[in-house]
């Protein structure tokens, strides 16, 4: 099949989203609609966005083609992610995708959700392929990787509770801040100083060896504890509202300090200087100067640009372009997984011998 074009789908959390995506890597439609409602309860409710997406993902998919030009009967393929994300979320997308790819009689393709986030800085930029060491960090998962080509990757390390994205969303509320947290602590930091305020960074020490299991891994709930203390003892000395924006600084810079940090051990390690982030997070502006400054001249960085990096269709289409070009089409009878394993993703050895 030559340029063939993709609808991609994705409502694993809480943005329903549609795209079409040209076989040279044109996005030819794509509309992302974010669900506002969960910000009145400062965190995403499951069966709300199950609901949303349900009312909404028809009139999104036919906004996305009516952008593009092209109409249903038009598709080569149409892919959804099936997981990892909530079940009710994903179950809205993928019984859509497999009844319109069945009614079409064109391919299904089932996107693992971080596998898209993989992809999306390349719908932007041809040269974000590998090799490269991936950083993974959304409100769900945060990986670090190495990938010497598409489709194979090797796990470095994982965070053994919240991931990085968690983390923000929950000092946020600490902060008074509104859901999502991400941005709103980067808007708070950047008007902040770090240094008023020492936070920990866990699972970071200077004397760690890569065979140790904790070279590599994330933990962030620690950290929220911490802040959470921090915060009782300034309410409590009535220092709070002023210290506000120091200590979203100084939070922001500890969860950066062990991204970058871990990152550029797995740059030493591999041998690899091109460093490709990807999920929400990766819209962190103190993260991408960081990893940058961190990675010298001789490095590269990619990312998607902040539309690109959360949650959309079109990162959806473009890992399934890839997955169609191997032949990898889903059955008929594929269902929703809410914890669906990362697609050839092996754990490196526990000593590593060498480069890689
Ligand atoms: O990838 P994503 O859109 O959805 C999931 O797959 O989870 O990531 C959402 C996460 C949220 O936790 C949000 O607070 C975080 O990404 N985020 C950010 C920024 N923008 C979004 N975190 C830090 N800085 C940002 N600028
Ligand atoms: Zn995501």
């Amino acid at each position: 099949m030559s340029q063939p074009l993709i609808l991609g789908i994705e409502t694993s959390c809480d943005e329903t989203s549609a795209a079409l995506l040209d076989g040279d890597g044109t996005i030819l439609g794509h509309v992302i609609l974010s669900q506002d409602v969960h910000a009145i309860y400062g965190g995403v409710v499951p069966e709300l966005a199950a609901r949303a997406h349900l009312r909404q993902l028809e009139e999104v998919v036919d906004e996305a083609l009516r952008q593009s030009g092209r109409e249903l009967k038009d598709l080569d393929a149409v892919a959804v992610t099936s997981g990892p994300g909530l079940i009710g979320a994903l179950l809205v997308g993928v019984s859509w995708a497999k009844a319109v790819a069945y009614a079409l009689d064109k391919p299904l393709v089932s996107v693992h959700h971080m596998e898209g986030h993989l992809f999306a800085p390349s719908l932007e930029d041809p040269d974000a392929e590998p090799p490269f060491v991936g950083l993974l960090v959304s409100g769900g998962h945060t990986l670090l990787l190495h990938a010497p080509r598409w489709g194979d990757y090797v796990l470095l390390g994982e965070t053994r509770d919240d991931a990085a994205g968690e983390a923000f969303d929950k000092v946020a509320k600490l902060l008074d801040l509104s859901y999502p947290g991400g941005p709103a602590i980067q808007a708070l930091a950047e008007m902040g100083d770090s240094s008023r305020h020492t936070l920990p960074r866990p699972m970071l020490r200077g004397n760690q060896a890569p065979e140790d299991a904790d070279y590599y891994d994330f933990s962030f709930s620690g950290l929220k504890t911490a802040t959470a203390t921090l915060v009782a003892a300034l309410e409590e000395e009535g220092t709070f509202e002023e210290e506000r924006q120091h200590v979203a600084a100084a939070f922001q810079d500890a969860v950066v300090d062990v991204l970058a940090t871990k990152t550029l051990r797995a740059v030493e390690e591999t041998g690899c200087r091109r460093v490709l982030l990807g999920g929400g997070v990766s819209a962190n502006r103190r993260l991408k100067s960081e990893i940058e400054g961190r990675l010298g001249p001789e490095g590269r960085l990619f990312h998607a640009s902040p539309r690109l990096s959360m949650d959309n269709g079109a990162m959806v289409a473009r890992a399934a372009q890839f997955r169609l070009e191997k032949g990898e089409t889903a059955p008929p009878d594929i269902s929703a997984d809410a914890n669906f394993p990362f697609p050839n993703l092996v754990r490196r050895r526990p000593a590593p011998t060498g480069k890689s």
